[in-house]
């Protein structure tokens, strides 16, 4: 049995310095970014919890693995380990390298969609389901309806609903669902994982109708963890071998390796379809480079195949899921109202609860975001209504964790300042837009608080 204390499974070689900020200077900082955290310069924050993608710390193991990298431009041996180690974990035929996860994205949905189909997933994340709809397709959750409320705890918040999918092929017909996609784990739904049974359920009824299944994999070790904690059958498995089992259900995959990849770039997409193998090469070399690159550098194919395989070491999952479970459990219990139970790469405040005197108008998720900063220094991400506009279900902050990279002081600090806020949340204003550009608007709209 390991011990009651979760350490990190590593010790430091290698420091980058974080820039302390004065309260009085972060105010000015806001002002100047208009109150959207993106707007901010990175060197003015300490903290940064924007996002766990590309933000992780690499190993000894990677960095040497760097140095080995071969930059061919074809049949480089980087890209030989770099299959054999996506091969050895997914299992399918075909290993497509993409600069990140959503040029595989891209891709995938080009050659198998069409104007008028329709992809059913757990949940789309915002690039998914804007390269669906970039070919006039049609994407669609079809999440547990528990998945939507913040309060609920369930072990596989992040499941498939089964019965909706079904209906769903029944009413559109089979010919207009070219693929159906699960989401391991739910990132835009919690960070919230999806049971074995779940994707074996999924399976069959994608296979019954002779509809092919991909997984989008970003964080598929976090998931196969969950798994082996959670769900009866599992406990004496390794990660490993239920990603496996996993991957076994599907025909395909796209992957972002910024994130279960623990690389700062890189990302693939895999397939059993001889066929549509041939069709998104093609697409590969028309935009991303040759098939044994695919945009990546020889050195970030290293990289990758090193840290896939230590994604899924034990030592560093029971890590992993045990602090951000740490972060979410110490502000809960003061009763900081968050996404239950915590997830796996995040944890998201639910700001409609934290805030209820700030109505949605007035965008209670960037409000809560702009006083972490300014309490802090501290950087997150508002997942609500200026993200999704009208289309927001749920008003939330994410506090994304980059891989290895905080200690648990570090996460401390962060419960500290949350509490401050918590403390004085009655006092927090709201903001209205004074900037939004036609689309995508989070990135760069400007705001101000209400008087
Ligand atoms: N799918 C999921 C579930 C993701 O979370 C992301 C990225 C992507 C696909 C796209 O991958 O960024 O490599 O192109 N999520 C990041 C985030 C950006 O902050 O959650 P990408």
């Amino acid at each position: 049995m390991p011990s009651k204390t979760i350490i990190e499974p590593f010790r430091i070689k290698s420091v980058e310095p974080i820039r302390w900020t004065t309260r009085e200077q972060r105010e000015g900082l806001l002002r100047a970014a208009h109150y959207n955290l993106f707007l901010l310069q990175a060197d003015d924050v300490l903290i940064d919890l924007l996002t766990d993608s590309g933000t992780g710390a690499m190993s000894t193991h990677q960095w040497a693995a760097v140095m080995e990298g071969d930059e061919s431009y074809a049949g480089s041996r980087s890209f030989d380990h770099f299959k054999s180690s996506v091969q050895d974990i997914f299992g399918y035929t075909h290993v497509i390298p993409t600069h990140q996860g959503r040029a595989a994205e891209r891709i995938l949905f080009r050659v198998m969609c069409k104007q008028g189909d329709v992809v059913p997933n757990n949940t789309h994340f915002d690039t998914t389901r804007a390269n669906v709809e970039s070919v006039g397709a049609e994407a669609i959750d079809v999440l547990l309806p528990e998945g939507g409320q913040p309060e609920t705890r369930l072990p596989f918040k992040g499941n498939m609903d089964v019965a909706a999918l079904e209906e769903l092929i029944a009413r559109v017909g089979r010919e207009h669902i070219p693929l159906v996609m699960l989401t391991v784990t739910n990132n835009s739904g919690g960070g919230q994982p999806v049971s074995m049974e779940n994707a074996r359920a999924v399976s069959e009824v994608c296979h019954k109708h002779g509809i092919p299944l991909y997984f989008d994999a970003c964080r598929f070790a976090e998931n196969a963890y969950f798994i082996k904690l959670r769900e009866p059958g599992y406990a004496d498995k390794t990660p490993k071998q239920i990603a496996q089992e996993m991957f076994a259900l599907g025909d395909g995959c796209t992957m972002s390796a910024k994130k279960d990849g623990m690389a700062n770039i890189g990302g693939f997409l895999c397939t059993n379809d001889d066929i549509l193998a041939r069709q998104e090469k093609d697409l590969l070399i028309l935009t991303e480079g040759y098939p044994t690159y695919g945009g990546l550098a020889g050195r970030d194919l290293e990289a990758v195949a090193v840290g896939l395989q230590e994604s899924l070491q034990e030592d560093y999952l029971r890590y992993r899921i045990a602090s951000t479970a740490y972060l979410g459990d110490h502000i809960a219990e003061h009763g900081v109202p968050i996404v239950q139970p915590p997830g796996g790469h995040a944890i998201y405040l639910d700001a409609k609860a934290f805030l209820p005197h700030i109505p949605v108008e007035q965008f209670p998720g960037v409000a809560l975001a702009a006083e972490l900063y300014l309490e802090g220094g501290i950087r997150s991400v508002e997942i609500g209504s200026l993200m999704f506009g009208e289309a927001a279900k749920m008003e939330l902050v994410r506090l994304a964790i980059p891989r290895r990279v905080y200690t648990q002081s570090h996460i401390d600090y962060v419960v500290e300042i949350i509490l401050k806020v918590w403390e004085r949340r009655s006092l927090i204003k709201g903001l209205r837009l004074t900037y939004e550009a036609p689309f995508l608007r989070h990135f760069t709209a400007h705001l101000e608080p209400v008087a």
